[in-house]
């Protein structure tokens, strides 16, 4: 209980940011405020804990950022929360705060610094955001569909210059350790092939193998997505002109897709799940996390969150290879 009486509610964004955390913020702060809570915004994720940077923030502070990307809090990826000392520490300035509880907003290394957080005593509830959706816990992470949509629109472009030269587009999408942002852009986008983590054998012969298929049916174009973390865009681009004696260029997207205006559709998780988020604090709820499940938003323990192990579709690669000519 605060010392104007108010029970507190904090929230803090963390990790890579995602478009639809600042409508997840106007989401939780509304609802605490309208419940009578006193909503207080940490600045720049774990960092922002440990430094006690720490505010107030009322209802009209929320304004006009439902259509932003990024996060007005800012975030940080936290070296400080990886150790028990940074843990307990983060822990003891929550409760000097009188953070009754605390709501996180960010991916897997969010969800395990609430988690570390709740075993030092601190209540929390998370929320799913991330472009990556490399979240085995949820169907839907938030700024996922923005982030595909950035993707889908570049390839669009990509695809009229490299109809127009006859050329090979090699384009690299974001997703260091998953590959399910390059299959939705590459599936959204009409590629015909996407080199992603989860499949490394995939490899460069495969790929030109492909291509030669494909020219051979008369394609004059082709489009190929790379997600980060298979690497190698810039020297596949080179290969393929070495072998193939055709135009190859690399484009690699890089933090254009972590930036934009959130979709419908990541506006409507966001401000659902936030509003279920503050419900479930209001309610006495103490660390799960709000996820997407069958269609529906529910709560799930946070532990039980971190555990799940998610694995690609392989049936979305075989498709995108069967409707690559
Ligand atoms: O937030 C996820 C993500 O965008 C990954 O797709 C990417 O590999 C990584 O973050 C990049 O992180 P940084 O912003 O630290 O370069």
């Amino acid at each position: 209980m605060a010392a104007n009486g108010k029970q507190r509610i904090a929230v803090l964004t963390s990790g890579g940011d995602a478009p639809g955390m600042n409508a997840v913020i106007r989401a939780v702060v509304r609802t605490g405020v309208n419940n009578g809570y006193g909503v207080f915004g940490i600045k720049r994720g774990y960092d922002g804990l440990l430094s006690a940077d720490i505010e107030e923030i009322n209802s009209r502070e929320v304004k006009d950022i439902i259509h932003r990307g990024g996060t007005i809090l800012r975030t940080a990826r936290c070296q400080g929360m990886m150790t028990e000392d940074g843990q307990r520490k983060a822990a003891e300035i929550a409760k000097v705060f009188g953070i009754g509880t605390l709501i996180v907003i960010g991916g897997d290394g969010t969800f395990k610094g609430g988690l570390a957080l709740s075993k030092f005593g601190v209540n929390v509830i998370a929320i799913p955001a991330t472009i990556d959706l490399d979240m085995a816990c949820t169907e839907y992470t938030i700024g996922f569909d923005t982030a595909v949509n950035t993707g889908m629109d570049s390839i669009n472009k990509l695809r009229d210059t490299s109809s127009s030269h006859e050329r090979c587009s090699v384009v690299e999408v974001m997703g260091r350790d998953a590959g399910y942002l390059a299959l939705w852009c590459g599936m959204a986008g009409g590629a015909e092939e996407v080199l992603i983590p989860e499949s490394p054998e995939t490899n460069t012969e495969a790929v030109i193998e492909q291509i030669i298929r494909n020219r051979s049916k008369g394609k004059k174009h082709n489009l190929v997505v790379v997600a980060e973390g298979f690497g190698g865009s810039i020297a596949l681009s080179k290969e393929i002109e070495r072998v193939l004696g055709i135009e190859a260029r690399t484009t690699i997207l890089g933090h254009l897709q972590r930036g934009g205006s959130p979709t419908a559709l990541d506006r409507m998780h966001a401000s659902f799940m936030g509003c279920i988020a503050v419900k479930a604090a209001i309610a006495g709820e103490k660390n799960k996390a709000v996820v997407f499940k069958g269609g529906k938003h529910v709560l799930i323990d946070l532990a039980e969150a971190i555990d799940c192990k998610k694995t690609y579709d392989p049936a979305m690669y075989e498709t995108i290879k069967t409707l690559a000519v």
